[in-house]
């Protein structure tokens, strides 16, 4: 598994690295071969641990041919377990892949199993994990499926994610094997971050909605895409922060390189940031439902005719901004809250600045004129104990990259 010959490797960050790639039964396994040329190319040493099923995809002998190392399949093995064993196998690489991961593997990662030499080897790492899903869709979004995933993450598991499209099942949706040059870049962002003006600051983000049940079935929350705070997210990730992104219910992706908690109401959210401390930067790019409801119903609240609908009773949830940003050891350096307004923005923003505790809040009108709630722009203004700066409109993406690199000068 040593690195690859110089004459094809130009200089390159993940040069001399070990990946241990872990290939498990599916149709996206093709996508592991190009995945190990890639990595050879960069000079990364690469050994092949093949399941059971992941053999009924791709030969043996192509793994080993295109990653010029034995490859690993029984746990049993005599030979194997002298010369190398399970232990040593998992530790001698400097990250495990598993890609594609199914959702067998997925669920025996999250459940501790090891009935074969991959299970195995994944519950005797000490080394980071990189997992990248492929599955059918509803397999995907299966809620046994998502709450592994929400396991693996929590236990801090990298993930990239899948993608959407036709699948192979002639379903379509998200599933689909992340491609290869997908899977290279989070292998690069683990193995060789480019040192950015954030390296070795941990940022912690709000993202999305929450949902507070009513009951089983309903729920209060307010309009957010999430699309500006996962764009922060991987904004700052890009600028070689470690981030830690605590998402509501969304539709879209995961930011690749980026931690996520996916929670479903304030109070989980507000578990999960203090979970995430310490933080030298926090941004609270949430739409947080302001309120709950009481007592929500263990069952479904049924329709009555001639009874008049049921009232709800309200309690105000914890503001998770102005609990991190308190006074406090852990409160991260520079503390960033968003207000959305639809009327009086400057004043509700100064307001929000103070009341909250932030050293800066990105104000923004989110009247439904202004087309910004759910779209791809958003026109902010930063304001903070300093004054107002106004920037132009721009696209979500351009929002958090200016933002992000605000951050890098606030803090250098
Ligand atoms: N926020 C939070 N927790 C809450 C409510 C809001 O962390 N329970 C954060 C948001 O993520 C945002 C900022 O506080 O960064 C302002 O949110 P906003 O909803 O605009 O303000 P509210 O405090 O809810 O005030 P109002 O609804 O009265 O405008």
């Amino acid at each position: 598994m040593g690195p690859a010959p110089n004459h094809e490797v130009e200089r390159h960050a993940m040069n001399g690295k070990r990946v241990l790639l872990i290939v498990s039964g599916g149709i996206a396994a093709y996508k592991a071969l190009e995945l190990i040329r890639l990595l050879r190319r960069q000079g990364c040493g690469v050994t092949c641990v093949l399941t059971d099923n992941g053999g009924q995809f791709v030969t043996r002998l192509s793994l080993q041919a295109l990653s010029e190392s034995k490859v690993y399949s029984d746990l049993f093995s005599l030979t194997d377990e002298s010369e190398m064993g399970h232990i040593q196998l998992s530790r001698a690489a400097d990250l495990v892949v598993v890609a594609p991961a199914t959702a067998n593997i997925l669920a025996k990662m999250a459940s501790g199993l090891a009935d074969d030499l991959a299970s195995t080897v994944l519950l005797a790492t000490d080394k980071p994990v990189l997992v990248a899903p492929a599955m059918n869709v509803r397999m995907w979004l299966h809620p046994a499926t998502q709450a592994n995933m929400a396991t693996l993450a929590q236990r801090g598991v990298l993930v990239v994610p899948p993608n959407e499209g036709a699948m192979a099942c002639n379903e379509f949706g998200p599933g689909r094997l992340a491609e290869p040059p997908e899977i290279l870049a989070a292998i690069e962002q683990i193995l060789a971050p480019a040192p950015g003006p954030l390296a070795g600051r941990h940022a912690l983000v709000t993202s999305g909605p929450t949902h507070e049940p009513i009951d089983p079935v309903r729920y209060l929350a307010n309009r957010s895409s999430g699309r500006q705070g996962h764009a922060i997210a991987a904004a700052l990730a890009d600028l070689g922060a470690r981030v830690t992104l605590v998402c509501g219910p969304v539709t879209i992706a995961d930011p690749p390189g980026v931690t996520v908690r996916h929670i479903e109401s304030a109070r989980e959210m507000l578990d999960a940031c203090q979970s995430a401390l310490p933080a030298d930067i926090a941004v609270f790019a949430a739409a947080v439902a302001d309120w709950r409801v009481d007592q929500a119903a263990t069952g479904k609240i049924k329709k009555q005719p001639g009874v008049a609908p049921p009232g709800l009773t309200l309690v105000p949830n914890p503001d998770i901004l102005a609990t991190i940003a308190a006074a406090g050891p852990n409160r991260p350096r520079l503390v960033i809250g968003f207000a959305a307004e639809t009327d009086d923005l400057m004043a509700n923003a100064q307001s929000k600045l103070r009341r909250k505790n932030a050293d800066w809040i990105v104000a923004n009108d989110v009247s439904p004129e202004t087309g910004i709630m759910g779209g791809m722009e958003n026109a902010v203004n930063i304001v903070s104990a300093d004054g107002i700066e106004t920037w132009p409109r721009l696209a979500k993406d351009d929002v958090a990259r200016r933002l992000a690199r605000r951050i890098a000068e606030a803090l250098a």
